[in-house]
């Protein structure tokens, strides 16, 4: 289970889910600096290894792997992985060489740990598509399997991220899943217009976003983006990017597959 550590109740969920599949459980944390962009948060990404060492063995991990950076990219390291199509849209606009990184570090610590099964959150869902893909393309005996998105009681997807947000910019993200699930109704009720799917999403978020990458509807399978006016099937993925007080949040429903975000959201019209 590959994690970029200061674990929360998200990564816990998934340890214990690997903990479920296999016998030896090996939680890997590193801050992996190939997927960062020059302008991203690398320097100040959350680092607390010893909490998350401790959270790790208490949920079901048989061995924590924190390696260095010299250890993972040592001198004269230039091989790397790419997943062109499923990375092209979505995230892959904004942050061109983020899936890259992913997919390396990930292929990397494949090689070092053999896994049988190995983890990975709904919430990063396009890393999810790219990392399946890459498993299937390079015949790498793994299975690669999709955790459900754990959230906040509002709704807020889990995120290392979050504590970026001080009250008002978290009490605003309250809007990511509130929009999702506005979507996921409209779904529900028969809309299969991905424009007004995302549209519906966008409405909610604009008023509190710094800015937006996206909102789009994709293919759940490739992760790449329908046009506004195309028609979905019974499955389709609604993810989107956006600021909120100097973070960058991201988040995702399956229509069609998962729960909505909020059961039962009621739009306040206010
Ligand atoms: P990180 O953001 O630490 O996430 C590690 C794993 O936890 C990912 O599979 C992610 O999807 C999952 N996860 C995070 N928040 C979650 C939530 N709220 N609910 C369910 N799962 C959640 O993703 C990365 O690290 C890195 O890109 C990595 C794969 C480790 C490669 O460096």
């Amino acid at each position: 289970m590959p994690t970029m550590g200061a674990l929360h109740e998200g990564h816990a969920k998934l340890i214990r889910e690997a903990a479920t599949r296999a016998t030896f459980v090996v939680v890997t944390v590193f801050v992996n600096p190939t997927q960062f962009g020059p302008n991203e948060d690398l320097a100040k990404y959350p680092r607390t290894l010893e909490a998350d060492v401790a959270l790790a063995f208490e949920r079901g991990a048989s061995l924590v792997f924190a390696p260095s950076n010299d250890a993972m990219y040592p001198d004269g390291d230039e091989t790397r992985v790419r997943v062109p199509g499923t990375s092209h849209d979505l995230c892959g606009v904004f942050r061109p060489t983020h899936f890259e990184g992913v997919a390396t570090i990930v292929t990397k610590l494949f090689a070092l740990a053999g896994p049988c099964v190995a983890c990975f959150g709904k919430k990063d869902y396009q890393q999810l598509r790219v990392i399946s893909r890459l498993a299937k393309d390079l015949f790498l005996p793994v299975d690669v399997v999709g955790i459900p998105t754990v959230r906040e009681p509002d709704g807020l997807a889990l995120s290392s991220r979050n504590r970026y947000l001080d009250a008002n910019a978290r009490a605003s993200a309250r809007r990511i899943p509130e929009g999702l699930s506005l979507a996921w109704q409209a779904f529900d009720r028969g809309e299969r217009r991905a424009g007004a799917l995302a549209h519906l999403v966008r409405s909610r978020v604009e008023p509190v976003a710094a800015s937006i990458d996206y909102v789009s509807v994709a293919d759940p399978t490739t992760a790449q983006a329908f046009d506004d006016d195309a028609q979905v099937g019974p499955r389709a993925l609604l993810a989107l990017a956006l600021r909120i007080g100097g973070a960058r949040l991201i988040d995702n429903v399956v229509l069609g597959e998962d729960p909505a975000p909020i059961a039962n959201f009621i739009e306040d019209r206010r």
